[in-house]
């Protein structure tokens, strides 16, 4: 930048070869001219000023040249000032408009406005001229990840390509950090290569595109590796308890997750569930339980048996316990029948005998309260067989009486 703005004072100076002369223009030029763009980052379809600077003292004339260098076939206009005289070039385009201080303003900004641009500025006895280069920078369009492999396995090759424009860098990120090492960027960091993925790499994948202008960061590509079925295996008890509940659970690693299938004693059940539960175990429920899984990606399956018994103590069944009750029962009813049986029998039949010398027309009760006063004022009675027999009905039934 410095060299070129002496450039011209210094050709001067060779001309004339007086080191006086030399040392003025040089000192003149080095008070040298800048041009600042404002805004720094000119962004398209917006404009720009090109603002010459450190110009001292008045401006006699100035021109402004696409390109870099000072040539009629480039120039976009000349103006002098004092005599309000502006003159269009070759490159003059109507977007392109001047200020007094020498500055350049390019309204509608196009990307082909991009490139150097020269401007030549006259001052009293001296003039200079400077070059600047203009960007016009775009801001990056929506950057999207897609991929080449939706549902990759272990060991396949994926690459993620970031989709984006006008971007100047590419950054990617896993899981919110940068990369971590091993992976395979290409030269303008669009394209992030796995040559054989593994389970490491699933993560969350962005990248973030940006310009002096602007940034945008990708919605995130999670990346699964697809895996499996492996450590296929059936957890449970392999005895069970009659009448306790039984629970199997089929697991095997497997990404995604596997279908299950169950058989028992070979044949395959509807159950589609890693679980199988019954609720209270019986002998019927002896055999062999087999799971199988199987991955939709990978299109493999594992299938795994187990021998599940049940204990043989079962408890005496609940019907033989009703039986047994009912046996009891049944012998005390029978005997309590009996006993009642042989009472009235003795009552209808041999008390009367007994009574027939006493009073007539008396109540049972009265006639059981002479039995008894008669049992008990009279041990010794004939009657012996149904002496114990009777005493012992007669307590009972005046318990139940009372
Ligand atoms: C020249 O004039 C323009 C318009 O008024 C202004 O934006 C720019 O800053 C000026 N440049 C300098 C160096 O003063
Ligand atoms: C601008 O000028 C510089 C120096 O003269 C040159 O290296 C560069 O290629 C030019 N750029 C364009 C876009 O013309
Ligand atoms: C590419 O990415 C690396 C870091 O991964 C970064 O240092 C470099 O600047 C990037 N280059 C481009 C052109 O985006
Ligand atoms: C299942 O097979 C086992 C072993 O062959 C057998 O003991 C059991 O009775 C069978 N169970 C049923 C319900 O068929």
């Amino acid at each position: 930048m410095a060299r070129e703005k002496v450039t011209g004072a210094q050709t001067l100076c060779m001309r004339r070869y007086l080191l006086t002369v030399c040392l003025s223009v040089w000192m003149d030029s080095a008070h040298g001219i800048g041009v600042q763009l404002i805004p720094q980052y000119p962004v398209v379809s917006q404009s720009v000023t090109l603002s010459v600077t450190g110009v001292t003292g008045t401006i006699r004339q100035f021109s402004w040249y696409k390109g870099s260098s000072v040539d009629a076939n480039n120039q976009i206009f000349n103006v002098i000032p004092s005599l309000n005289s502006v003159t269009n070039g070759r490159q003059y385009f109507p977007r392109a408009s001047h200020f007094p201080n020498g500055s350049l303003q390019i309204s509608g900004l196009v990307p082909t406005d991009q490139g150097n641009y020269t401007v030549f500025i006259q001052t009293g006895e001296t003039t200079a001229q400077h070059t600047v280069l203009l960007t016009v920078d775009e801001p990056v369009t929506s950057s999207v990840i897609s991929t080449n492999n939706k549902e990759p396995q272990e060991n396949e090759k994926v690459t993620l390509t970031c989709s984006t424009n006008n971007a100047e860098k590419i950054l990617w990120s896993k899981n919110g950090v940068s990369l971590p090492p091993g992976l395979i960027l290409s030269a303008d960091n669009k394209t992030l290569t796995f040559s054989s993925v593994s389970r490491s790499d699933n993560g969350q994948y962005r990248c973030e595109a940006s310009n002096t202008i602007s940034k945008i960061i990708s919605d995130p590509n999670t990346l699964t590796i697809n895996y499996g079925p492996q450590n296929l295996k059936i957890t449970g008890s392999l005895q069970v308890t009659y009448g306790n509940p039984m629970l199997l659970e089929c697991s095997a690693d497997s990404v995604p997750t596997p279908t299950y299938q169950w058989k028992f004693n070979w044949t395959l059940l509807e159950l589609q569930n890693n679980l199988w539960h019954i609720q209270q175990a019986t002998s019927k429920n002896v055999g062999y339980y087999t799971c199988t899984v199987t991955n939709s990606v990978t299109k493999l399956s594992l299938e795994t048996s187990i021998y599940v018994t049940v204990n043989n103590f079962e408890p005496l069944s609940d019907n033989y316990a009703v039986i047994l009750a009912a046996i009891v029962c049944g012998c005390i009813l029978g005997s309590v029948l009996i006993i009642c049986a042989t009472f009235l029998l003795y009552k209808r039949y041999v008390v009367p005998l007994k009574g027939q010398s006493g009073d007539r027309g008396e109540d049972p009760y009265q006639i059981y309260h002479n039995i008894s006063n008669t049992l008990v004022a009279h041990p010794e009675k004939e009657e012996t067989p149904y002496v114990g027999l009777d005493y012992s009905s007669q307590n009972m039934y005046s318990d139940l009486k009372l």
